[in-house]
């Protein structure tokens, strides 16, 4: 357990310091590489300059609380109580751990599907848990790495305690199906697990297709803890914001552990997405856009390399396949990607178990067009 916790500095940082130290194009850690919508910082900043600079009420700002709770009604359907079932955490990433810390006790286990996002497990290993890693299964039809609900159901036993759902998925960009849905909630009705859904990615999914919450489908509502992060949404990845939508019973568990953690959240930037949210609801509708015409330029500008791809689905990753470029290990041709060629990127290993031979790389798209331009003209010399 403790070598996990213990095992040195996390790949995000190792490839952040490499792009650097080689003068590299940083599409390796997931953020943003523009500044959030003019009006939001004019909102924050006015909150700032106003006298609204202390602490903020353990489970959040009011107005934040309801506007999140309208969000969920118009995008997922589910009519959600804003005191008692919507928590402000700071980030995505403190919601998950209280989540996680909050229901799952000594020997419990925990269901993963990898690639994983890398904060879930030490958070188990912290509450005493141990995971169980399900691969996602590939195939050549969209969406690509989708769960495969007969190990799913294999693999759940007694001490099977919590399921962590990632869609749209960081590294993949996989989405999740209304099937996909319909076959969780079959599978979980016969047991008694609860789900923790990170949506960080909600609102960026592409092709027309929609983001199917948890908080859509009235079964896996009643044990589910849905994350997401205005992180992600706002292009604000330093604000560290983001909330846990649960019902009563559940946000009572996760915030047991909030209010002993972090108790709240920055009071003036939670008062500027608020009434950003309030003002103008049409901002979300554009993200997916927004996000698809720069997957769109990053393939278009590769799709005569020597990688090979499957446009992603969602969130702001593209995987790209170097297997025709090299046979090297993934983690060794990132490294000479960055320094070699100048594109820095995430190795896939590192977000498995058990990590299977292959190789694919993460590049993050969230950067300026001629960032992605010149990014892609260095990838197409391999
Ligand atoms: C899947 C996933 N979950 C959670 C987070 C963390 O979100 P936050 O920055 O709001 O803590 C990230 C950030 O990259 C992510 O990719």
């Amino acid at each position: 357990m403790k070598s996990k916790l213990t095992s040195g500095a996390s790949i995000f940082h190792i490839m952040t310091e490499l792009s650097n130290k080689h003068g590299a194009i940083n599409l390796s850690q997931g953020f943003p590489g523009f500044n959030p919508d003019p009006r939001l910082l004019n909102l924050v900043c006015e909150f700032i300059k106003g006298e609204n600079n202390q602490y903020a009420p353990m489970s959040g700002i009011p107005e934040l609380r309801n506007n999140i709770a309208n969000k969920i009604n118009k995008y997922s359907g589910r009519s959600v109580h804003p005191e008692k079932e919507v928590t402000v955490s700071d980030g995505a990433t403190e919601a998950l751990f209280s989540v996680i810390m909050g229901v799952v006790h000594p020997g419990d286990e925990v269901i993963v599907f990898d690639p994983a996002y890398d904060n879930y497990v030490p958070a188990v290993l912290l509450a005493g848990g141990t995971t169980k890693h399900i691969p996602l299964i590939r195939t050549n039809n969209r969406p690509d790495y989708h769960i495969d609900f007969q190990m799913l159901k294999e693999s759940i036993s007694k001490k099977t305690r919590l399921i962590i759902l990632n869609f749209p998925h960081n590294p993949t960009g996989s989405i999740l199906t209304k099937s996909d849905l319909e076959a969780l909630e079959e599978i979980v009705s016969h047991n008694k697990v609860y789900l923790m859904s990170d949506e960080v990615y909600e609102h960026i999914v592409f092709d027309g297709m929609k983001h199917l919450s948890l908080a859509s489908n009235d079964a896996l509502w009643q044990r589910s803890f849905v994350v997401s992060s205005f992180g992600k949404t706002f292009h604000a990845t330093g604000w560290k914001v983001g909330f846990c939508a649960a019902p009563e019973e559940l946000t009572n568990e996760m915030r047991q552990i909030h209010q002993w953690s972090c108790y709240s959240v920055v009071t003036p930037i939670q008062l500027g997405i608020a009434k950003f949210l309030e003002t103008y609801p049409e901002y979300i509708d554009t993200l997916s856009d927004f996000y698809e015409s720069k997957r769109n330029l990053f393939c278009s500008l590769i799709k005569n390399s020597n990688f090979s791809f499957q446009p992603s689905a969602g969130s702001f990753y593209q995987l790209l396949d170097y297997s025709e470029i090299s046979s090297e290990n993934d983690t060794s041709f990132a490294e000479k990607l960055t320094k070699e060629i100048g594109v820095a990127s995430i190795p896939i290993s590192v977000f498995y178990d058990d990590p299977p031979n292959e190789q694919k790389l993460r590049f993050c798209f969230a950067k300026n067009d001629a960032v992605i331009e010149q990014a892609a003209e260095k990838l197409c010399q391999l």
